[in-house]
């Protein structure tokens, strides 16, 4: 990997923000480390903030002057300048995109064409896939505790070429012959799962269809292309990654994972750039590990513990507001999401939540059938019966969320972010003590 391409030198509160030309963002854990409040403090320095898998499953939650923004599908550099692009990977819900735009436009943030790139072959998540999603997971007797946003099943379309691409619901005539055709594929589809078949000649989800296709039409761009230009300019881009390292389709904790790849190869591979042109990849980790939906967790807090984190935390599903289960740092879970993105640096947040517990545990290794692992197993079924193995930690008393300074950290914080630090083997960069803006500080 080329590196240390660094070009431009900002300050934001004290934080020297570097640029390089091509950054990629991902999650360490199971998603919800705090992915979007990292990239609006980044945005600032990049041209184009692009996001590369995923859909509107992802909940990315940005705070500035105590405002929140909820975004879905908008990169979260939209509060600048730069030029925001969805990529070809991602599978895209227009009625939730014109949904955020509308929110964001009332608010005073207008994202135009010239704002927003939508590549020509991006996915289009039909009300079919929802409906199927729906299906799937009632007729589960394992819940994988999907988002139920249709997610799964466009990726299933996209691979089995089923799929209707953005280039298609912006022509009607072609959106029109697209359905005709899958019309009978999906009716059996939904009625062999149970479900009403009648959704598939509803004029008027078709019809809401074709006006957001109108509406999306000028948005339409090639990704790939305006991102090697760009880059070949000597702009600066930045890929935000949805997710995270183990919700990966393809390493992650099958079957509990999501259906498309959240590691940083993935950037390179979604959005058609070279993995020579990428200078930086950031993990964004959490200072203690939560996890939406089913799938195993072996450092979870079923009991006080865990309730007093989510409640501290906040951690209630951006997307679906369901609770997240909360448990201790798992370093194991960590190493092997630095081996999967090769991160050349972390930003860690919520620091701030773990303020007044003592000890606290890190997970430093597990116990599967009397053997110590420090990576996890690669089976799903045998993580699921490991065994944390804990180290404790004398933790720290008062609120952390006005400190913008290491030296002004209490000792136990400075301990446990020097301990993690030593452990994950990657250099933190920024350490996020509350989820505004300006609630961040280099290590
Ligand atoms: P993402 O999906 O990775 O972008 O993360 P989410 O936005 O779904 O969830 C992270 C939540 O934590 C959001 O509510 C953020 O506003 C909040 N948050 C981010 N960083 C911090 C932090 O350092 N401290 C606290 N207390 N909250 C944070
Ligand atoms: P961000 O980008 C946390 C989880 C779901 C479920 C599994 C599969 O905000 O970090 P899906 O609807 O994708 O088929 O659900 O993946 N999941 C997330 N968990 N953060 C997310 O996104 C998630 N996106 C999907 O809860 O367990
Ligand atoms: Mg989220």
């Amino acid at each position: 990997m080329f590196m240390g391409n660094t070009n431009k030198i900002l300050l934001f509160n004290n934080l020297i923000l570097c640029s390089t030309m091509f950054t990629i963002i991902t999650g360490t854990q199971f998603g919800d480390e705090g992915k979007g409040k990292i990239v609006d403090l980044m945005a600032r320095e990049y041209d184009l903030i692009v996001r590369f898998q995923g859909g509107d499953n992802a909940g990315h939650t940005v705070v500035v002057n105590g405002k929140k923004y909820k975004l879905h599908l908008t990169p979260s550099g939209v509060l600048f300048d730069a030029r925001l692009l969805i990529g070809p990977g991602t599978v895209l819900n227009p009625q939730t995109l014109a949904r955020e735009l509308d929110t964001l436009a009332d608010d005073g943030t207008v994202v135009d064409e010239k704002k927003l790139g939508i590549d020509a072959k991006t996915s289009i998540i039909m009300p079919y896939h929802v409906e199927l999603d729906g299906l799937g997971e009632s007729a589960r007797s394992v819940k994988i505790g999907t988002t139920k946003r249709g997610i799964g099943y466009a990726y299933i379309d996209k691979v089995a070429r089923d799929e209707v691409q953005m280039a298609d619901l912006a022509d009607e005539e072609r959106l029109r012959r697209r359905l005709e055709e899958l019309t009978p594929i999906k009716a059996a589809q939904i009625q062999s799962m149970g479900g009403d078949p009648s959704i598939m000649e509803d004029e008027t989800w078709i019809r809401t269809y074709i006006e957001l296709g109108r509406r999306f039409a000028p948005f339409i761009a090639d990704v790939s292309h305006e991102i090697n230009t760009a880059l070949d300019k000597g702009k600066k881009v930045l890929a935000e990654g949805a997710q995270g390292a183990h919700l990966d389709v393809i390493h992650g904790t099958q079957k509990f994972v999501t259906s498309s790849s959240c590691i940083a190869g993935s950037a390179c591979a979604n959005l058609g750039v070279g993995p020579t042109r990428v200078d930086e990849v950031m993990g964004i980790l959490k200072a203690y590990i939560t996890r939406v939906g089913e799938g195993p967790l072996p450092t979870e807090l079923k009991d006080k513990m865990g309730d007093r984190i989510r409640e501290a935390g906040g951690e209630f599903g951006t997307t679906t507001g369901r609770p997240r289960r909360c448990g201790w740092f798992d370093l194991p879970l960590v190493k092997k999401s630095v081996a999967l993105n090769g991160y050349t640096q972390i930003a860690l947040t919520k620091l701030d939540v773990l303020s007044g517990i003592h000890p606290l545990k890190v997970c430093t290794a597990y116990e599967l059938d009397g053997v110590r692992l420090d990576y996890p197993p690669e089976s799903t079924a045998d993580l699921a019966r490991c065994v944390p193995v804990f180290e404790d930690l004398s933790g720290w008393e008062g609120d952390l969320t006005g400190i913008r300074s290491m030296d002004a950290l209490p000792d136990g914080a400075i301990e446990y972010l020097s301990r993690l630090e030593s452990l994950v083997g990657v250099p933190f960069k920024y350490i996020s003590v509350g989820p505004g803006r300006e609630q961040t500080f280099m290590k």
